[in-house]
């Protein structure tokens, strides 16, 4: 048969691998209760308001969104405190990575620039967009070496991304150092501050710079409703930067990305102040207690202000991820991060940071 002719670079992919799912553990090994704590979800599911809004909302179905979703904007504007102008919302905020790397660096002539390792999709979309990604690889302590990474800006850096609090890792730095890093890049440079994690930041304001975009172009932050939200699986996430580079990227975006649930769901979500809260309380108890006892399994835990803790137990990383797979608790190998040793575990409800802590200990004994 004729080859496909396609682009040749497109054929060296290979698929994003996600966090084993549920129903698939549950099938290999014969489990009727699986707890995931491998993808960074809400440990709390989805927010009951947020489910009434969606019975409420389904027979809108077979409507298309308002292109741009201009209210939900609206509402994430006034929600974080910007100009509505400023608010670009996206199919998870994987989308507003992608349309930043497709809008800002001119093919052929400029790159990104990101840690190693680094959140896959910088790297995915980088390569589909033909854009180069240079990477400063971090330092063994994972923590962040800005330093290097302004040093290796050039007047062809058109983005430069930062996870703040960083994936896999949980290490954050002060919103200072990141207006430091700032002051540091070339005048062409952009700044995108990827905060999927922020919420979880304790305190959160002692870590966000998104207050702060208005008073600088050059800076972009990326939040998400995934998280903290606990919207995932309705894919739904934005970006807060410059009137007129959120204007370029609604004139190219997809019109109808945000769908009419999600757009639903989102604006229900920022209303409901409860489940934020409740799900903040239990995150933060859940990693404090994971981390005195992952400590105490001598795991080496890395210190975390985001919703999942990095660690090293002392028996090898893949060996410790199958015996907790078969006991029917679904965690992260690291090895696709370039960390083979490491694993991630989410931070779950306290029942199930009890069970892992239990299983974990046995598995180590
Ligand atoms: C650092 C980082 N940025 C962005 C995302 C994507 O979030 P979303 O679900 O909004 O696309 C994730 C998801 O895991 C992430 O870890």
């Amino acid at each position: 048969m004729d080859r496909l002719c396609v682009r040749p670079e497109v054929e060296a992919f290979r698929p994003y691998v996600p966090g084993r799912s549920i129903e698939e553990i549950q099938d290999q090994y014969g489990l009727s209760q699986v707890i995931k704590m491998a993808s960074n979800e809400n440990p709390l599911g989805t927010s009951p308001v947020v489910q009434e809004r969606l019975r409420r909302a389904a027979p809108l179905a077979f409507r298309y969104a308002q292109a741009g979703t201009p209210r939900l904007s609206a509402a994430i504007a006034r929600h974080v405190g910007v100009d509505p102008a400023m608010v670009v919302a996206g199919n998870g905020s994987d989308e507003i990575i992608d349309l930043l790397i497709r809008v800002v660096p001119r093919p052929g002539e400029d790159h990104v620039l990101a840690f190693r390792p680094c959140f896959s999709i910088y790297e995915t979309q980088s390569r589909f967009a033909g854009i180069p990604l240079r990477q400063v690889p971090l330092p063994e302590s994972l923590d962040f070496d800005l330093d290097a990474l302004a040093a290796a800006a050039t007047e062809h850096t058109a983005l430069v991304f930062l996870t703040n609090p960083d994936n896999p890792s949980g290490h954050a730095v002060p919103a200072a150092a990141v207006l430091d890093l700032l002051a540091r890049l070339p005048r062409r440079t952009l700044l995108v501050v990827d905060e999927a994690y922020v919420d979880f930041a304790d305190p959160m304001e002692h870590y966000t710079v998104l207050a702060q975009v208005a008073a600088h172009p050059r800076l972009v932050v990326l939040r998400t409703f995934s998280k903290m939200y606990g919207l995932a699986g309705l894919r739904l996430g934005f970006g807060v930067m410059a009137p007129e580079l959120a204007d370029l990227l609604l004139r190219v975006k997809l019109p109808f990305s945000v769908n009419v649930l999600a757009e639903q769901a989102g604006l229900a979500a920022l209303e409901d102040e409860i489940f934020v809260e409740e799900t903040r309380r239990v995150v933060l108890e859940g990693r404090a207690y994971l981390f005195e006892e992952l400590s105490r399994l001598g795991c080496s835990p890395r210190p975390s202000q985001a919703n999942f803790l990095m660690f090293c137990p002392p028996k090898p990383a893949d060996e410790v991820f199958h015996a907790l797979l078969g006991r029917g608790i679904i965690i992260r190998p690291l090895a696709s991060y370039g960390m083979p040793q490491w694993l991630r575990v989410s931070v779950g409800t306290a029942a199930e940071n009890r069970l892992l802590i239990r299983h974990l200990e046995e598995v180590l004994a």
